[in-house]
């Protein structure tokens, strides 16, 4: 047990106590960004003349050296210090001696932790964003080369109208490109430093808090300290992101694991994103698509978590707010790997053209047309509705799609038909005339893939 408090206690903390109130097992991914953070205060500290200039010097290399040697495996963060802060100025003391025990002058644990997790959190949604374009790439270049592929596109999980496969992953380009503006929302909002608000009331030091914020690269110091220790807003907002992002990869694995069905059979995923049974021997399994619907629970109850830690704290820190770590972490990990595993199980999948297109020929995906084909010879839209369902109905019997039918046939349900029927019906007419803005017709769509590319062209994630 190496702890940064002692003077006013006159017993040692139980064992189980210090184990149970520790961090160190999981804030232990902060120490890149806790060192930053203390070398911006430490030379903010000199520039202020509240430690000399060779006080921080030493400081700074003591960091350097701690970071250099937990990388190199040469030091290892053990479980003795009760968090990654404690950890890094214990070190820092041992190797530098009287000047690490200045580090801390007028910063507390509280607006440490509530500095590192900001600074963790701005490097993780920067890499959540950066997963998002990777994977709206992928969705664009699949839809690039199906502008022409027909399927049926669907309501009730029943076929309802044709589409193009393009029209459909276009659907999650726009959910994927709206997760990223989120992204950059919270990004904005959250990029304001709370070093300097001390515990809670600030500090009696000169400390030029502009300077500090400005080394870590955030916009301005925080304008209340008591709100600067307190806020996990920020937090709660990622994990809401993260959340829609987990939202719309289950849902298109839904769509993965159905398409990739025997039943369906629209698309195959690569062996190399597939499992296998250990029993039977002809199965080839979606795990990935599956895991990823799976894991969505997990990030959702990382949200709620964090919500119902915060909703009855009084202001300013309290002890419960160290919960605010392990599971927006796990879900920070799961999203990550789920966006990433995703956008490669979708750029290795193999579409078959021919099965949707079967599919879109079969379910009557065209009978909307031939209403509208009727309304366009001056049949009512009511009227000419209920002829195609007779007609529907007629096609179910003898098990043929309304293309199948002879003229005469068709006839028979109403004299306004004509040859020009089957060129009205067709299903590459049905997409083709929907040219209205948001619409599957191949002009429409080409105008939205040159709109998409412009947009990943100037708004490529950072760095
Ligand atoms: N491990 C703590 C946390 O994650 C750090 C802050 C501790 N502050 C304190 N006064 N006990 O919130």
């Amino acid at each position: 047990m190496a702890q940064l408090w002692g003077g006013r206690f006159e017993k040692n903390t139980d064992e189980e106590v210090f184990a149970f109130n520790a961090s160190i097992t999981f804030d232990k991914r902060l120490l890149d960004v806790d060192i930053a953070g203390s070398k911006a205060h430490a030379a903010m500290l000199e520039k202020q003349g509240v430690i000399t200039a060779e006080e921080n010097e030493a400081i700074q290399n003591g960091l350097d050296g701690i970071l250099a040697d937990t990388r190199s495996g040469k030091l290892a963060v053990t479980e003795e210090y009760e968090d990654v802060h404690s950890f890094v100025e214990a070190n820092l003391t041992e190797r530098i001696g009287e000047p690490g025990k200045k580090l801390h002058t007028g910063r507390s644990r509280n607006d440490q932790v509530a500095l590192d997790m900001r600074l963790y959190v701005r490097d993780r949604v920067d890499e959540t964003d950066g997963l998002l374009y990777t994977l709206l790439e992928t969705v664009h270049s699949v839809m690039e080369q199906h502008t022409e592929t027909i399927l049926p596109g669907f309501t009730h999980l029943q076929k309802a109208q044709p589409v193009t496969l393009a029209h459909h992953f276009g659907a999650y380009f726009e959910m994927f490109r709206r997760d990223r503006d989120r992204l950059r929302d919270i990004r904005k909002r959250m990029n304001e430093s709370p070093l300097g608000s001390g515990a809670l009331a600030g500090t009696t030091y000169p400390l030029d808090r502009e300077m500090t914020a400005k080394a870590l690269g955030f916009d301005a110091p925080m304008r209340n300290s008591m709100d600067g220790v307190s806020d996990r807003d920020y937090l709660v907002e990622f994990l809401s992101a993260l959340s829609m992002v987990m939202m719309h990869l289950s849902r298109f694995s839904e769509e993965v694991i159905l398409w990739n069905s025997d039943e369906y059979k629209f698309v195959e995923i690569d062996d190399a994103y597939s499992t296998g049974s250990s029993i039977m021997p002809q199965k080839k399994n979606p795990d990935i698509a599956e895991l990823v619907r799976g894991k969505t629970g997990r990030v959702y109850g990382a949200l709620m978590s964090l919500l119902v830690t915060m909703k009855g704290l009084p202001l300013a820190y309290n002890k419960d707010m160290q919960e605010d770590k392990e599971l927006a972490f796990d879900a920070m990990d799961t999203a990550a790997a789920c966006v990433h595993l995703f956008t490669g199980m979708l750029a290795t999948m193999t579409f078959h053209e021919s099965r949707m297109n079967a599919s879109a020929k079969g379910g009557f995906t065209n009978a909307t047309d031939l209403a509208d084909y009727l309304v366009g010879k001056g049949v009512p839209f009511r009227d000419a509705h209920g002829i195609v369902g007779r007609v529907v109905l007629q096609c179910i019997d003898e098990g043929k799609a309304i293309d199948d039918m002879t003229l005469g046939q068709l006839q028979e349900f109403s004299d306004r038909i004509d040859k020009d029927v089957y060129e009205a019906i067709a299903l590459e007419t049905c997409v083709n005339r929907r040219t209205t803005d948001g619409a599957p017709g191949k002009e429409v769509m080409e105008k939205v893939l040159r709109c998409n590319r412009d947009y990943l062209d100037t708004n490529r994630p950072k760095g």
